[in-house]
């Protein structure tokens, strides 16, 4: 399996394929920019370890490192590099003292058969499958989940009576933002892209209204679902949205600003909401969060999910694509809105 230079290990001969991204995505034409390709001798230096990816979870917020910004929360990816996100795998190979071969974790890693995983900055977590199915590691209980409880627990601090709005309100973070919050005894309106994500969410996952921003006018279907006020606005897409939900905002309100869907697909800036002003009338406060922040906080965090998900008010539908070669589409469903809940692809 490897080649060998007297007694050191140099490389892992497998045959690996992984995803390189060959030109910067405009919009949504991942098909022509992103490429499978193959290679042999995978350099593995020590320190490192070898997983076989099992699933890779597919996340929205990767595509801002798709695009030149220098000044994101991660540098962009330079052209022609293989492309990386949270996966699950089982190590196989092994030179680094920690860990051994046959664990299961989540760390961070390429898009690929293989991957090599530098643990000083790839945040890898041995995982325990045996009750819990492991695909789970990167739904509930991985940074989706973690993003979530942090956003609607630490960020909004949303608290019993507060009416709460969530926008991606049928994709992975927005469905279970949604459920934490209705757990924190909120009042829950989900904002979404079809009439059947609508319907979902109000009838699945205990949500108390929805607006299709689509075929409704934000605004006014908010006045009309909260003529109290939205004391707290979870926001996974910034732009329009969020102009329309800060017209409905109570004073002393909180948004939890979360990601930026409406605005990945552009290469320029967001302009800011029109109605900033509003910020001051009504006395808002307005917070981003980041989820490698407190990836530390797993082991308090992810007992307490536990606990919600065995009483049956947190679950998450998860959205499985077989194949490598198939990852393409399962990643350009989180922009076309194809998604409910969580997208991965099963290696
Ligand atoms: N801050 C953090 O640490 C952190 C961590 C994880 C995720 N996030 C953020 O959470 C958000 C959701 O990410 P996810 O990975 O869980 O994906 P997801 O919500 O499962 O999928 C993305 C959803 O966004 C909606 N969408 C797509 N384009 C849109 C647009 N132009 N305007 C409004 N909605 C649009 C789609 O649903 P519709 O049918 O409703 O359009 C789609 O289902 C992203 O903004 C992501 O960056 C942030």
């Amino acid at each position: 399996m490897h080649k060998k230079i007297g007694c050191a290990v140099n490389s892992f001969d497998r045959k690996n394929r992984y995803w390189v991204m060959k030109s910067r995505p405009e919009g949504n034409n991942f098909s022509e920019c992103l490429e499978l390709r193959e290679e042999e001798g995978l350099s593995f230096p020590e320190g490192t370890f070898i997983t076989r990816n099992m699933y890779l979870s597919m996340d929205a917020g990767t595509r801002m490192y798709m695009t030149e910004r220098e000044d994101s929360y991660q540098p962009p990816i330079p052209v022609g590099e293989k492309l990386m996100g949270t996966v699950l795998g089982e190590i196989i190979e092994s030179k680094h003292p920690d860990f051994k071969a046959g664990q299961r974790l989540r760390s961070y890693g390429q898009w690929s058969d293989y991957s090599l995983v530098d643990p000083k900055s790839m945040y890898p977590s041995l995982v325990d499958d045996s009750e819990i199915e492991l695909s789970n590691y990167i739904g509930i209980y991985g940074a989706n989940g973690w993003t979530a409880y942090t956003g609607v627990i630490d960020t909004a601090r949303a608290k019993a009576g507060d009416t709460f709005v969530v926008s991606a309100a049928a994709g992975c973070t927005g469905l279970l933002a949604g459920q934490i919050a209705k757990i924190a005894g909120c009042k829950v309106i989900g904002i979404a892209g079809t009439e059947e994500k609508c319907k979902l969410i109000r009838d699945n996952f205990g949500f108390d209204g929805a607006v299709n921003y689509k075929t409704e006018n934000i605004s006014e279907r908010l006045g009309q679902l909260c003529p109290e006020g939205v004391n707290v606005y979870f926001d996974n897409v910034a732009g329009s949205t969020l102009d329309a939900v800060l017209e409905n905002m109570a004073i002393f309100g909180v948004v939890a600003v979360c990601g930026l869907m409406e605005n990945y697909g552009s290469v320029d800036r967001l302009p800011g909401p029109m109605n900033y002003d509003l910020v001051l009338m009504k006395r808002l406060r307005i917070e981003g969060f980041f989820s490698p922040d407190f990836y530390h906080r797993e082991p308090e965090i992810n007992p307490v999910l536990r606990k919600w998900d065995n009483q049956g008010l947190l679950s998450l539908p998860m959205q499985e694509t077989k194949g490598l070669d198939q990852l393409v589409e399962a990643y350009s469903s989180l922009f076309e809105g194809t998604n409910v809940g969580k997208v991965f692809v099963k290696v």
